[in-house]
């Protein structure tokens, strides 16, 4: 049986430059399931890091609506969408974001501390979901010490470790050469075989079709 995730429907974002009104996100629906990977193909300046930003509560909704649960994100403020996004969203961005001072295992184990859990859990529970991504030997390493691939597989498993509702990647492997970037899609594709998560993914990358639900494309704001 299906179980409804999110429901979008006729979402708009407009951005005003100068006297000009950028339709970044124009009149998009769609819904996801329970344990769903969605991909959102779409060339530069298509409109997919918005939809992403949107969707993750970073950005206030011009018109339209996004459900999520019992919550409709059109009526919130940013500070509402940030605590939903503490608790129930994870994003992994293309250039890894993660915080140069801290070691692997603390990147991956701070969303579990700023949601509240003791450091013992935390920390345990990042140990294991580093492990499972195969970093058991990068534990202690900076971000600058790991390659581009494993600095991506500790993004991921930052915004996997609190078991979010759903998981937004914007570009996950556009920074990444070919053989990476693979094993990129190979660690996603395995994680969810277990997970309850549903994954929206923003990629130009048509390798991701092989590990997809669905997919969209968009244009100029719009699925086409
Ligand atoms: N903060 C902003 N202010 C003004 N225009 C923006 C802003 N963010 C994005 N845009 C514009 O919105 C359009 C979609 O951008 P974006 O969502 O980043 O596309 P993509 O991620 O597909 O490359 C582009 O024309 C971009 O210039
Ligand atoms: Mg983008």
């Amino acid at each position: 049986m299906s179980n409804k995730v999110i429901d979008v429907k006729d979402l708009k974002k407009n951005f005003s430059d100068n006297s000009n009104i950028i339709k970044a996100v124009n009149e998009v629906s769609f819904s996801v399931n329970e344990s769903d990977i969605m991909i959102v193909f779409g060339r530069s300046g298509s409109g997919k890091s918005t939809l992403l930003h949107l969707l993750a509560g970073l950005e206030i909704i011009t018109s339209g609506q996004i459900k999520f649960e019992n919550y409709t994100f059109q009526d919130l403020t940013l500070d509402e969408l940030a605590s939903i996004r503490r608790t129930n969203i994870g994003f992994v961005y293309q250039f890894h974001h993660l915080i140069p001072e801290f070691k692997a295992i603390d990147n991956a184990a701070f969303p579990l501390l700023l949601n509240g859990h003791s450091k013992e859990v935390a920390y345990e529970k990042s140990r294991q979901i580093l492990t499972k991504f195969g970093l058991e030997k990068r534990l202690f390493h900076k971000p600058n010490q790991l390659s581009g691939g494993e600095r991506q597989r500790v993004a991921i498993a930052r915004a996997l470790i609190h078991d979010p509702k759903f998981v937004l990647l914007d570009e996950p492997t556009g920074d990444l050469d070919r053989e990476t970037a693979q094993e990129v899609r190979e660690m996603l594709k395995d994680f969810m075989i277990n997970s309850k998560s549903s994954l929206i993914i923003a990629t130009h990358d048509r390798s991701f079709e092989e590990i997809s639900d669905f997919q969209k494309t968009m244009d100029s704001g719009s699925f086409i």
